[in-house]
C-alpha cells in the first residue's frame, strides 16, 4: 500500500494514480458512439448534456436519433423549441434541452458556430457548469481541465477515504482540487474518460469490484476494508411531496384538452393535461379508507376552480370522475397526480384562459404523440387509455 491510512489529500501519490489509471484504460475503454475519432465538439457537448443526469445505456439511442434530426449545431439553433423538446421527450430534466438550444443559438450568433474551447468561455453558455465545461474542453479540445461528477467524486472519495460528506462545500473544494492536480498534462481527455469508466464499471456505488481495480494499492477505503461505505453521505431530509389534480377532458369528437407549461419554469414548454396543485386537508389521503370520499369531493371542487381559471371551461368535476393516480419523483420533490377523466357531450367548447400567458388547445387523439409531453403526462395518457378501454375509443 502506497498511502498510509490518515494521509491527507495533499500527500496523494499523483503520479502512481495517473499511470495506473491510464494503463488500465488502454485495455478497458468503453466503445461509445460519442467517442468516435475525430471528436466533433458538437457531439461531445451533446453527449455530456444528455449524460448529466442520465445513464449511458439510456442516452445512446437518444444521442443517435438526435444527430439524425439535428446533424449540426446550426440545424439545432434553427429548429423550433417544440421540435427540440420532442427529441428530448422521455430523457427528463428538460431545462438541459432548452439551455442547449439557447446555447447553440448563442454560439452560432456570437462565435459563427465555432464552439469555444476554453473553460471560462464555455462556462458562460446556458446549461454549462464546471463539470460540463471541463469535459468539453478536455475531450473535444485537449485542454488540461479537470472534471468532477458523481462517478469521479465516488472514486476520489474512496481512494482518499474522505471522512466528511462528499457533497459538503469543503469536500467539493478538496475533490475539485485533487481532480485538477491529477490531470496529466497533455492527456486530460483520456484521463477524464478513464475516471468516468472506472467509476461506471469498477468503482460502482454498491458493489465495487476491487479485485480488478487498477487503483487498489492506492485506495485507503479498500485498505480500511470498507470501500462501499464511501463516499460518506450526511443524512438527507425527506423529500417534500405535492398533490396535483389533473383533468383528462375529451370533447364529443374525442379531442383532448392540453395545456402548455410556461416556458421558463419546471418542464417549461412541455404539454400536459390541465390541472394544478391542490391542498389536501388532514382527513387522510385519497386511496385510504377514511380519506377517500371527502378528499375526492374537496379535490373535485378545487380542480373545478383550477380548470375554470386555466381554460375558461365551465365544467363541474365530481369526485366520481377521479379514476387513478400517477406518481413521479423529481430531484427535490415528489408528486402524486390525481386524475379525473371527463367526457363532454359537445364538440370542442371555446377555451379562454384567464391568463394570456397560458396556452391551451384541443388536440386530436392521434396528434397527442406529436407534442412533447412530460413523463407523468405520458403515464396519465396510458391511464386514460386503459380507463376509456372501449371499442371506439380512439386514444
Ligand atoms: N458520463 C458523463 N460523460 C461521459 C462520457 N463522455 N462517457 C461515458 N460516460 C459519461
Amino acid at each position: 500500500m502506497l498511502v498510509p491510512p490518515g494521509a491527507t489529500l495533499a500527500d496523494f501519490p499523483i503520479a502512481a494514480f495517473q499511470s495506473a489509471l491510464l494503463h488500465w484504460f488502454k485495455d478497458n475503454k468503453r466503445a461509445l458512439p460519442w467517442r468516435e475519432e475525430p471528436r466533433a465538439p458538437y457531439h461531445v457537448w451533446l453527449a455530456e448534456t444528455m449524460l448529466q443526469q442520465t445513464q449511458v445505456g439510456t442516452v445512446i439511442p437518444y444521442y443517435e436519433r438526435w444527430l439524425q434530426r439535428f446533424p449540426t449545431l446550426e440545424s439545432l439553433a434553427d429548429a423550433p423549441l417544440d421540435d427540440v423538446l420532442k427529441q428530448w421527450e422521455g430523457l427528463g430534466y428538460y431545462s438541459r434541452a432548452r439551455n442547449f438550444h439557447q446555447a447553440a443559438q448563442y454560439v452560432v450568433r456570437e462565435y459563427a458556430g465555432d464552439i469555444p474551447d476554453t473553460v471560462d468561455q464555455l462556462l458562460k453558455l446556458p446549461g454549462i457548469g464546471r463539470y460540463t465545461a471541463g469535459a468539453i474542453a478536455s475531450l473535444a479540445f485537449k485542454v488540461d481541465a479537470p472534471i468532477l461528477d458523481g462517478n469521479v467524486s465516488r472514486v476520489l472519495s474512496r481512494v482518499t477515504a474522505l471522512a466528511q460528506d462528499f457533497r459538503s462545500p469543503a469536500s467539493v473544494v478538496a475533490l475539485w482540487d485533487l481532480s485538477a492536480r491529477l490531470v496529466p498534462s497533455g492527456h486530460a481527455g483520456e484521463f477524464n474518460e478513464a475516471l468516468m469508466d472506472l467509476g461506471a464499471t469498477v468503482c460502482t456505488p454498491k458493489a465495487p469490484n476491487c479485485a480488478v481495480c487498477p487503483l487498489v494499492s492506492l485506495c485507503i477505503a479498500y485498505a480500511k476494508g470498507a470501500p462501499e461505505s464511501y463516499p460518506v453521505r450526511a443524512r438527507k431530509a425527506k423529500t417534500p411531496h405535492r398533490d396535483i389534480a389533473t383533468a383528462f377532458i375529451r370533447d364529443a369528437t374525442g379531442c383532448v384538452l392540453m395545456a402548455q407549461r410556461p416556458v421558463n419554469g419546471l418542464l417549461g414548454g412541455l404539454w400536459e393535461f390541465p390541472g394544478g396543485e391542490v391542498a389536501l386537508d388532514a382527513m387522510g389521503a385519497p386511496g385510504t379508507p377514511s380519506g377517500a370520499i371527502s378528499q375526492y369531493a374537496d379535490m373535485a371542487a378545487q380542480l373545478t376552480k383550477i380548470i375554470r381559471a386555466t381554460t375558461g371551461l365551465q365544467l363541474q368535476i365530481s369526485s366520481d370522475d377521479f379514476r387513478g393516480q400517477v406518481k413521479h419523483a423529481f430531484t427535490h420533490f415528489r408528486i402524486t397526480r390525481h386524475v379525473a377523466i371527463v367526457s363532454l357531450t359537445e364538440p370542442m367548447p371555446r377555451v379562454t384562459p384567464s391568463d394570456a400567458n397560458i396556452n391551451v388547445k384541443w388536440v386530436k387523439p392521434e396528434e397527442i404523440g406529436d407534442l412533447a409531453l412530460t413523463r407523468s403526462d405520458q403515464k396519465i395518457l396510458d391511464l386514460a387509455r386503459a380507463a376509456l378501454d372501449h371499442p371506439d375509443c380512439l386514444l
